[in-house]
């Protein structure tokens, strides 16, 4: 969120950051991205105005994008992060294998909807 109350914001301080703080600062970043994602979508489902949605929702999907650029960079930087980000995954892919069968393409194409991961 901007910080235009805060006269110190985007100042470049006395030194370059070191590469923890490189990695905290990588990380914040992600989170701004996920928060403008969240604006922006809410935002879209707000109006009425297909032009603003169409708008709002390409915006979105472009902070998606950097969302993705972010991580990979973050990837680098640590040198384990994908380990985690695999371990997340396989987590959650261990509880979908428990609750629903694996996601399927339905008949007309589409990928189904959450409503398909709900108990009959
Ligand atoms: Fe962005």
């Amino acid at each position: 969120m901007p910080e235009f109350v805060n006269p110190f914001t985007g100042m470049v301080p006395e030194r370059k950051m070191t590469m923890e703080e490189l990695v905290r600062a990588v990380r914040l970043d992600i989170a701004g991205e996920l928060e403008a994602i969240h604006g922006y979508m809410a935002h879209a489902d707000a109006t009425d105005n297909p032009l603003a949605k169409a708008v709002l929702i390409d915006i979105a999907n472009e902070e998606r994008i950097h969302v993705g650029e972010l991580v990979r960079l973050l990837s680098i930087l640590t040198g384990n992060e994908d380990e985690f980000l695999k371990r997340g995954a396989a987590e959650v892919d261990t509880m979908v294998a428990k609750i629903a069968p694996p996601v399927q393409a339905t008949a007309g194409g589409g990928v189904p909807s959450i409503g398909s991961l709900k108990s009959g």
